[in-house]
């Protein structure tokens, strides 16, 4: 795979919105070690994920500009000239989508639009790649959720991720943009963002247990999720970008062997040699926008681009627990 990503990728233009947060950073390495000529735009809002060190080592390899995706006049100049968009940007907290609605709005939903805009009016021919979510989907109605799965959110971040993949959809069906959506599952590795719970349980637990703190579980720890090392979702980004069939698609990924909250805080305490967990009631404002169970069915995926997930839990999360035991200053 990695010639044909090389033959694929050597030498082209790449734009990554939110290429210095945590999966737009992993797909950058990977990019430049496959040869393209990359361009991160990242507007570094402090509470977000973006972090400079998470282009440590490849800094001269790739252009960074520290710009807003809300700035559409910015936007218009930055796709020019651009073959492939990574189209990663975005407010990901939902808890924030809630105290927040309308910054989510801004940059989940209407700057996707602006995007696409000055795509449609400068750029046509790029191939943009959006980082759609299983939130979309809500409280799953039955399990493993397929991409027929009825669209629920329960939380406005779902809903904005909504909007902003199907305005992709939508580009490509009306103007024959080569658009694509990939809803991504729980994603982690390094540089993912461990700085406070607002974002990924996972990644506060991750800082939690190397600092020697109890992890806390919410309600009995028997709900169920899938998770893909980011390499995973990487490689999908990278499929989706390079197949023509693709094109006007949505694809779910996912994780084999869905695993308990229980059993993943287990997992890492095993890991790591060391840690303790307690279970505790579910704060009411987590409570509210809580799906339940969920894993994802990515049999499209598989059948249709070849991608399946490649990296154990075991695996992914040593990988993990070891790169922030050397790191974990920089993301504090
Ligand atoms: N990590 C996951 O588990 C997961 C799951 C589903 C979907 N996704 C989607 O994948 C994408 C990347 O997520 P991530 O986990 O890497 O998060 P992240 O927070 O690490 O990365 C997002 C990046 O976008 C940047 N950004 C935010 N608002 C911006 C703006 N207005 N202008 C320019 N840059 C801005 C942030 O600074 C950050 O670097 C997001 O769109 C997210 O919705 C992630």
């Amino acid at each position: 795979m990695t010639n044909f990503f090389h033959e694929q990728f050597n030498g082209r233009t790449v734009l990554i919105t939110g290429g210095l947060g945590f999966i737009g950073s992993n797909l950058a390495r990977r990019l430049v070690a496959l040869g393209a000529r990359v361009l991160l735009v990242d507007s570094l809002i402090p509470k977000y994920g973006g972090n400079i060190a998470n282009i440590a080592g490849i800094e001269t390899a790739v252009r960074v500009n520290i710009a807003d995706v809300r700035d559409e006049h910015g936007m218009r100049y930055l796709v020019q000239g651009q073959d492939f968009i990574f189209n990663l940007a975005g407010q990901v907290s939902h808890l924030d989508s809630m105290t927040d609605p309308y910054t989510d709005l801004e940059i989940n939903a209407r700057s996707q639009l602006s995007i696409l805009e000055a795509c449609r009016h400068g750029n046509p021919a790029a191939k943009i790649i959006f980082a759609s979510t299983r939130q979309i989907y809500g409280k799953p109605s039955y399990l493993p959720v397929d991409e027929q799965h009825p669209l629920q959110p329960v939380d406005v971040n779902g809903i904005n991720k909504l909007a902003g993949e199907w305005y992709h959809i939508v580009y490509h069906n009306v103007y024959g943009l080569p658009t694509v959506s990939l809803r991504l599952t729980n994603t982690y590795g390094p540089r993912m963002r461990v700085k406070d719970a607002r974002q990924t349980f996972l990644g506060w637990w991750i800082r939690q247990l190397l600092e020697g703190q109890t992890l806390q579980i919410y309600g009995d720890g028997r709900q169920l999720r899938d998770f893909n090392y980011v390499d995973d979702a990487v490689e999908a980004l990278l499929l989706a970008a390079t197949r023509e069939e693709a094109n006007g698609q949505i694809y779910n990924l996912g994780g084999d062997d869905p695993i308990s909250l229980l059993d993943l805080a287990e997992l890492m305490i095993a890991i790591q040699g060391r840690g303790r967990y307690e279970i505790i009631p579910f704060p009411p404002d987590r409570k509210q926008i809580d799906i339940g169970d969920y894993y994802g069915d990515y049999r499209k995926i598989r059948s249709e681009l070849g991608w399946q997930p490649r990296t154990t839990l075991r695996e992914g999360l040593t990988r993990t627990l070891a790169y922030f035991s050397e790191k974990l200053p920089a993301y504090l």
